[in-house]
């Protein structure tokens, strides 16, 4: 009897161990301690709400007024509005502030490429893929982008009015904050002036308006 009782509990010992194993080896099979196992970190996007009754402080913001380490101070002090615009002229290109600053070219060619030529075209004539129907593109916008390169509008347009628009954006065109980081910015914005800098000195532009050609001279050496 007693031997009986031996024989089915460790038979059905086995049959449990069996059973409880698992093929899979990546598979934990039953958690003893879950928190081993399945990490407590909170979902991208979730909502941060719930973790108020958990008493933690998550805003999943920055302290107002936090810089981020190595990025410019206070480049943009505008508000997005008439009045701002109005005065973009007045914000200075740090980057080129400092006449001994050497800017990657390449990288600001990059970037422009990668963010502002689908649009404005890899020429800077306005002829980007996205507007050019030919491309297969859905345009035409109803206002096409700036043709940057040869707009006398464009040509003189003050380096701060540039990265104004591009930061908050300009009706058809998106703001470039979230993309782009200031130092960014400012060199796609230096790009263009050197772009526009090379393209006038070979074929001067004829204008009614007055062309302000100090804005259009190379900016960096
Ligand atoms: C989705 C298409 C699109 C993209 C991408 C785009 N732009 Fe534009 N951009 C436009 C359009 C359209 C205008 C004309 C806005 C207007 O004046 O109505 C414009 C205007 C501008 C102007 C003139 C702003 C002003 O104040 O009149 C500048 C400078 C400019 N873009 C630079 C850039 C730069 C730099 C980038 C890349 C970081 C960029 N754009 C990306 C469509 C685009």
């Amino acid at each position: 009897m007693m031997k009986k009782i031996w024989i089915i509990a460790t038979l059905a010992l086995g049959a449990t161990v069996f059973v409880s194993c698992s093929k899979v080896r990546r598979d934990t099979g039953r958690v003893y301690m879950p928190d081993m196992s399945y990490s407590r970190a909170y979902e991208t996007y979730a909502s941060t709400e719930a973790l108020k009754d958990e008493k933690v402080n998550y805003t999943a913001m920055p302290v107002e007024g936090t810089i981020a380490r190595g990025d410019l101070l206070f480049t943009n002090t505008l508000a997005f509005d008439s009045a701002g615009y109005a005065n973009s002229p007045s914000l200075v290109n740090p980057l080129t502030k400092d006449s001994s600053y050497k800017m990657d070219m390449t990288e600001a060619e990059r970037l422009y490429l990668v963010n502002c030529a689908i649009c404005h075209g890899a020429k800077l004539d306005g002829n980007g893929p996205l507007w050019k129907p030919s491309y297969g593109g859905d345009g035409p916008f109803p206002n096409a982008p700036a043709n940057l390169i040869s707009n006398p509008l464009y040509l003189k347009m003050a380096e701060g009015t540039m990265y104004f628009s591009v930061t908050n954006g300009r009706n058809n065109m998106g703001s470039y904050k979230s993309q782009l980081n200031p130092t960014q910015r400012w060199m796609v914005v230096t790009y263009i002036k050197n772009k526009q800098a090379a393209a006038t000195a070979a074929t001067p532009v004829t204008t009614t308006a007055t062309a302000d050609t100090a804005a259009a001279k190379p900016v960096v050496k």
